[in-house]
């Protein structure tokens, strides 16, 4: 059988998608009755991370061992990787041990290089270019609030990048309807506008974006590796935090998402999560987890 790997969204079909995210609701309702079920017994997940992570980290691991299996924590510091034996050799390796690889790095190309060596299932859990697993859970945490997220009325305020990237492609895919506000020089890259099937707009100030909005979501202004930039994206995006007053202009049921980590006094202001409209941010940070375990049963078992 043809292994399937999730590097992006459109990896998996539009009704794969939906069966995962069904599965992640089922598997949520389990986990909170406290019913465990082994569908990954002995399997081991290898997660290599190039850069730092506590949710995308834990919930792996977490999630791999409620199913029965287990996961290796490997970074290039303790690894080969790091001395330079070469991606294609190493996803070889670790294709003869383990049953998947979830990958964190930069480059998105290094993702696409290790999937082509490796004959098992390789998961990105965060390039430069996208963070596919974060909107499987946002996707869930959406559909709780709201039931069917198509036409959803979406504002993403900030910076146009990876998660941004997934958002579009999400878009694309599940039809909800994106409005994006970045500063100009920090909107997404045009392929990845591309993939949202016309479902974005995009206009010139945070407050367009938030009217009426049903969700408004942003991210980070310097994300990891953009450290020696986080001084001048402080200036350019003076004017884009995330304040009670911005989301005074959203819809009367509106939630507040954020993959996190977050920055308060930067994208948003100090002490929004005590805003009991950004309360969600917590089932959404959750929602990895049930997301996570139901994409492994669905790459692992088919
Ligand atoms: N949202 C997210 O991927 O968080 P971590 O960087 O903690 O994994
Ligand atoms: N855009 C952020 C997301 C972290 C989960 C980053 O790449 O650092």
């Amino acid at each position: 059988m043809a292994k399937t790997d999730f590097l992006t969204l459109n990896d998996l079909s539009q009704s794969a998608l939906f069966k995962v995210l069904e599965r992640a609701h089922a598997l949520k309702k389990s986990y909170q009755a406290k019913e465990f079920h082994q569908t990954l017994s002995q399997h081991v997940l290898a997660m290599i991370f190039e850069k730092s992570s506590t949710r995308t980290r834990v919930s792996f691991e977490a999630g791999m061992t409620q199913l029965g299996g287990s996961a290796i924590f490997l970074s290039p510091t303790d690894t080969q990787l790091g001395r330079g034996e070469p991606l294609e050799d190493t996803a070889r390796v670790l294709s003869e041990m383990v049953s998947a690889v979830m990958i964190r790095t930069d480059e998105h190309n290094k993702l696409e290089r290790f999937a082509r060596a490796a004959t098992i299932p390789v998961i990105n859990g965060l390039s430069d270019s996208c963070h596919p697993c974060q909107l499987l859970a946002d996707i869930q945490t959406m559909q709780e609030v709201f039931g069917d997220v198509a036409g959803l009325r979406v504002a993403w305020i900030g910076d146009g990048n990876n998660v941004c990237h997934s958002y579009l492609e999400a878009a694309g895919i599940f039809g909800f309807e994106l409005t994006i506000a970045a500063p100009t020089g920090y909107e997404p890259a045009s392929e990845w506008v591309e993939k949202a099937n016309g479902h974005v707009n995009f206009v010139d100030t945070p407050e367009e974006a938030a009217a009426n909005a049903q969700v408004i979501t942003t991210d980070v202004w310097a994300s990891m590796g953009q450290e020696d930039e986080a001084k001048e994206r402080l200036k350019a995006f003076d004017g884009y935090q995330i304040t009670p007053a911005l989301l005074d202009l959203a819809a009367d049921n509106a939630c507040f998402l954020h993959c996190l980590p977050a920055h308060e006094g930067e994208e948003i202001v100090e002490g929004l999560f005590s805003d009991s409209r950004t309360a969600t941010v917590w089932a959404q940070a959750g929602n990895r987890l049930h997301a996570q375990k139901a994409l492994l049963e669905y790459l692992i078992n088919g």
